[in-house]
């Protein structure tokens, strides 16, 4: 099983009614870890990739909670999928040690993110040929 394999959407539980909507993204319930970091991403223009990263530990929940970009996953050995976020109740869960780019951002995209960890930037890969190396040595 290759981490990629673990990339999924969620669907966050929503409550709506005329007073307008509300959804929800509990720790180890609809989210599937600890909630150590939450940071927020906008103003990005469309042409901007972000992310070309991989971590060795963090996992992460990605939500468009305002307008849409787009996330390709990467496994380091060939495979790759493109998800688009669109929706304030849809996230993609990325495991560790997938590569990310997030890239196509609207205007008005604002890309919530989940962290399992602190902010530690020893543990992230930002160099994708090295990021290759380590997936052939796992
Ligand atoms: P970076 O991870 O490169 O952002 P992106 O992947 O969205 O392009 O982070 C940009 C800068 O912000 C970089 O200098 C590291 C810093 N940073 C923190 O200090 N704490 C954090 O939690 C994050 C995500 C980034």
């Amino acid at each position: 099983m290759h981490n990629i394999d673990n990339v999924r959407m969620l669907e966050l539980p929503e409550l709506g009614d005329e007073k307008g909507n509300l959804v929800i993204a509990e720790s180890g319930k609809d989210i599937p870890f600890e909630i150590k970091r939450v940071f927020y991403i906008y103003g990005s223009d469309p042409h901007v990739v972000r992310g070309c990263h991989a971590n060795k530990v963090s996992e992460f929940v990605l939500i468009n909670v305002a307008g849409s970009s787009k996330v390709k996953v990467l496994d380091g050995e060939g495979n790759e999928i493109i998800y688009s976020l669109n929706r304030p109740k849809t996230g993609i869960y990325l495991p560790s040690m997938v590569w990310k780019e997030m890239y196509d951002f609207s205007s008005d995209s604002v890309l919530l993110v989940l962290a399992s960890t602190h902010y530690d930037e020893n543990e992230y890969v930002r160099d994708l040929e090295e990021y290759k190396k380590l997936v052939r040595e796992c």
